[in-house]
């Protein structure tokens, strides 16, 4: 029986992108529920296509804060999940330091915007990079680490609304959403004779420094029918202040099942954390 309070005690669980936003949200969440902590973040800009500000290692310090206020060990580092052989030395060291890895949440991830057939090469190639391939290499470093400790594990894929729908205006972004889900499906076929869960989840409209609203409205504004793309929500969460968008903590609560006990029959599954928008 695992403990009702502490359901991840003694699990090692690694976030990346865990710098900030919903990532470290996460990352403090699962160390909440007892598990030690592997964050990492690119913490530099990932591309000038990037318009929104970029995180920082004074981010990534303030997660680490928060995760050992919890009780809970961290190890941090500043890694880009588009470099392979970095995620798997910092999956290495992971397991060195705390014996072993049971929770995986592929959570980086970047956005822009603009039409497909206006787009640059390099707006294409980063947001591709970033959120699917980034995620291949992210799972590519860490199962083999995972399947080694034998306990099995959860392994979350953060994809997005985007992921199960249309965006005009980040066709690209939709893109690499969607290439999560048969990454997440493929994967738990694969992983399931380990004992090793895989669900994606696919949230709309997070209070993060990702979303601009001006942009969102100049975007809008040159494009109205774009808008019905993007609906306000119809459930107010009660731990919303007064921005309108999703708290980073109601995500978190998701992956935090995902991870744990509780959903030990789930897995191969898209899981909308969208407050019901996608009922629109
Ligand atoms: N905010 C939303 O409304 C929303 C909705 C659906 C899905 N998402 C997804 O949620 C995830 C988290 O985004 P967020 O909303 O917290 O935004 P965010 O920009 O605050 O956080 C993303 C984090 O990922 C890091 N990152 C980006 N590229 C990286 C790379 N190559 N290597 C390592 N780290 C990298 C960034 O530095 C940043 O700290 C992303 O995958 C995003 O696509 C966001």
């Amino acid at each position: 029986m695992s403990n009702p309070t502490e359901p991840l005690l003694g699990q090692v669980a690694l976030v990346t992108g865990a710098a900030r936003g919903q990532g470290r949200a996460h990352a403090v969440r699962l160390a909440g529920q007892g598990a030690d902590i592997i964050a990492i973040d690119a913490c530099a800009p990932i591309s000038g296509t990037v318009t929104y500000p970029a995180a920082t290692a004074e981010d990534l310090t303030e997660t680490a804060r928060l995760v050992e206020s919890a009780g809970r060990k961290i190890l941090t580092r500043a890694v880009d999940v588009r470099d392979l052989a970095a995620m798997q030395q910092l999956v290495a060291d992971g397991v060195a330091q705390f014996g072993r890895l049971d929770v995986l949440v592929a959570n980086a991830g970047v956005l822009s915007w603009a039409r497909l057939w206006e787009m640059t090469e390099e707006q294409w190639d980063t947001v591709v990079d970033v959120n699917l391939s980034g995620t291949w290499r992210t799972i590519r470093a860490a199962l083999p680490a995972m399947i080694e400790a034998g306990n099995g594990g959860s392994v979350v894929i953060v994809s997005s609304s985007a992921g199960l729908k249309a965006t005009p205006g980040n066709g690209h972004y939709a893109a690499s959403k969607h290439g999560l889900v048969a990454l997440t499906n493929t994967l738990a076929l694969e992983a399931g004779e380990f004992g090793i869960r895989v669900n994606s989840i696919h949230p709309y409209s997070v209070d993060t420094p990702m979303i601009q609203p001006d942009d969102m409205m100049a975007l809008f504004g040159k494009h109205p029918s774009f808008l019905h793309s993007f609906p306000p929500v119809p459930l107010k969460s009660p731990n919303d202040g007064q921005s309108g968008f999703m708290p980073v903590e109601d995500v978190a609560e998701v992956v935090a099942w995902l991870a744990g006990p509780a959903s030990v029959a789930i897995t191969g599954t898209q899981v909308p954390v969208d407050a019901g928008a996608l009922k629109y």
